[in-house]
C-alpha cells in the first residue's frame, strides 16, 4: 500500500488537473457563445443539454462512481450555464407587461436555461408583508400595495445579472422605471387581450381583474397602460402563439443586437457594463 503522504500528493495532482480541465471547459463555453453569435445560431439550444447528458451516461457507463460523477457533471453544467449568463447579460433583465403576458413563465425558463437567479416583486411584497397580494389590496388598498412595490424595486438596485419579474402595474410609476433602469434593461412582454384572458381566467389572485374577467375590460386597461409600458421598454417581445423557448431566444437575440455584439470570448468589459 502507498504511504498516506504519497496518496495525498496524488489527490493534489488530480485536483490540479481537474482545475486545469475545468478552466479549459469554461473557455470552450465562451468560445461557443462567440461562435453562435458570429454565425447567427440560437444561443439557448435546450436540446444540446439532453445530448450532453446522454454523452455523460455513455462515458460513465460501468464506472464504479457513475452516480457520483453524474452529480459532478450536473454541477459542471450549472457552472457552464452561469458562465453563459455572465457573458450574455451584464445587467439585470427586468420583465414587464400586463398580467398574464408571461413574465413569470419566461423568468422560470431563463432561470433553468442559464442558472440565473430570479426575483419577483410580487413575491418580495408577499414575503415582506406576510400576506397574499389580494389580502394586501383588500386590507390596505392599492396605493399601499404600490408603495410596497416601489420599495421592493429600490431594494433591487444593487443586484446584477438577476431576472426581475415585475408586477404588471409596476412601471406605471415613473420613479419605478428610473430605479429599474439603474441596473436593468427592461423587456416588455405583450399579448392580445384575448390571449391574456385565456391565460388568467382561472386565477383569482389578481385583485385588479377580479370581477372584470372579460376581454373588454382587459383591452381597456391595457390601452390605458400601453404608453407607459412602451416608454419604459428597451426591448419588446410579442408572445402570442410562441413557445416559451422561442420567447427566451428572441429576448437573447434582441439583447445581443442592443449590445452591438460583445467581442472576445464572451468576456464582459467595463465598457459593456456601462452600455
Ligand atoms: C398587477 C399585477 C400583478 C400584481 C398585482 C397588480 C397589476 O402582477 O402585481 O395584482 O396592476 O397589473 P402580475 O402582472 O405578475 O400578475
Amino acid at each position: 500500500m502507498r504511504a498516506i503522504t504519497e496518496i495525498r500528493e496524488d489527490i493534489a495532482s488530480c485536483d490540479k488537473e481537474l482545475a486545469r480541465l475545468l478552466a479549459r471547459r469554461m473557455d470552450c463555453i465562451g468560445e461557443i457563445i462567440d461562435y453562435k453569435k458570429l454565425n447567427g445560431m440560437p444561443i439557448l439550444q435546450p436540446e444540446q443539454e439532453a445530448r450532453q447528458r446522454k454523452l455523460w451516461e455513455g462515458i460513465l457507463d460501468g464506472n464504479l462512481y457513475e452516480e457520483e460523477q453524474l452529480e459532478v457533471f450536473e454541477c459542471i453544467l450549472q457552472m457552464s450555464k452561469k458562465v453563459q449568463a455572465k457573458a450574455l447579460f451584464a445587467q439585470n433583465i427586468a420583465l414587464i407587461g400586463f398580467m398574464g403576458a408571461g413574465k413569470s413563465t419566461v423568468s422560470h425558463c431563463l432561470k433553468d436555461m442559464l442558472a440565473m437567479e430570479e426575483v419577483e416583486t410580487d413575491t418580495m411584497i408577499v414575503e415582506a408583508e406576510g400576506m397574499a397580494i389580494t389580502d394586501i389590496f383588500a386590507k390596505y388598498g392599492e396605493p399601499y400595495f404600490r408603495n410596497c412595490e416601489s420599495k421592493a424595486i429600490i431594494g433591487l438596485q444593487d443586484r446584477r445579472q438577476v431576472i426581475i419579474s415585475c408586477g404588471g402595474g409596476a412601471v406605471m410609476r415613473d420613479e419605478n422605471v428610473e430605479n429599474l433602469k439603474r441596473s436593468s434593461r427592461i423587456v416588455l412582454l405583450t399579448a392580445t387581450p384575448k390571449t391574456i384572458l385565456e391565460r388568467v381566467k382561472d386565477s383569482n389572485e389578481r385583485p385588479i381583474l377580479n370581477g372584470h374577467m372579460n376581454v373588454e375590460y382587459i383591452a381597456e386597461l391595457m390601452e390605458k397602460r400601453r404608453k407607459k409600458y412602451e416608454e419604459a421598454a428597451d426591448i419588446v417581445i410579442a408572445t402570442d402563439g410562441k413557445t416559451v423557448i422561442e420567447i427566451c431566444e428572441e429576448l437573447v437575440q434582441k439583447w445581443n443586437e442592443m449590445e452591438g455584439g460583445q467581442e472576445g470570448n464572451g468576456v464582459i468589459t467595463e465598457a459593456s457594463m456601462e452600455k
